[in-house]
């Protein structure tokens, strides 16, 4: 079956033969987007994060067949220089450690700022905590989002 997807601002045909098949596979295996990372495909880590429509979603969760026609936008789009917020806040404050956590978490992160640009540590700490990372860069992740969200405000003045 033929699916269109507007992936990164550009429609995307893919051809999927289980309408089944979850988004993270469709953008990895189908379309060669390995940014989006996964680990226990089952809605509880963050890892596979991408937006639909702007909102922060597990691709892991998502069929294909529930995909027609959405606007998603994964790592690999979030910013064309690699310059979004987030990422920058993420190279101050040298966050990743292994990598592979992090896209999921700076897609749940550029939602959350998306949605509140002024989040409290409270709402930083809530927003963030349904994506896990086993290196232990949390206490990094928490502060990075509060810079991101600094910067944010500082480039709409
Ligand atoms: S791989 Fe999707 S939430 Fe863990
Ligand atoms: S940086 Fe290794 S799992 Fe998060």
């Amino acid at each position: 079956m033929r699916y269109t997807l507007n992936l990164n601002g550009k429609d995307t045909a893919v051809e999927a033969d289980d309408p089944d098949m979850p988004l993270v596979f469709v953008l990895r295996d189908l379309l060669g987007l390995r940014g989006t990372k996964y680990t226990c495909l089952e809605g509880a880590c963050g890892a596979c994060t991408v937006h639909i429509y702007g909102v922060a979603v597990r691709a892991c969760q998502i069929p294909v067949s529930d995909c027609e026609g959405a606007a998603i936008v994964t790592i690999e789009g979030l910013s064309t220089a690699g310059d979004h917020p987030v990422q920058q806040a993420w190279l101050e404050e040298r966050v990743p450690q292994c990598g592979w956590c992090q896209p999921g978490q700076i897609m749940q992160a550029a939602a959350l700022i998306a949605e509140d640009p002024a989040p409290s540590e409270e709402d930083i700490a809530t927003g963030m905590s349904g994506n896990l990372c086993r290196c232990g860069t949390a206490p990094r992740i928490l502060k990075a989002v509060a810079r991101a969200a600094e910067i944010t405000r500082r480039d709409a003045q």
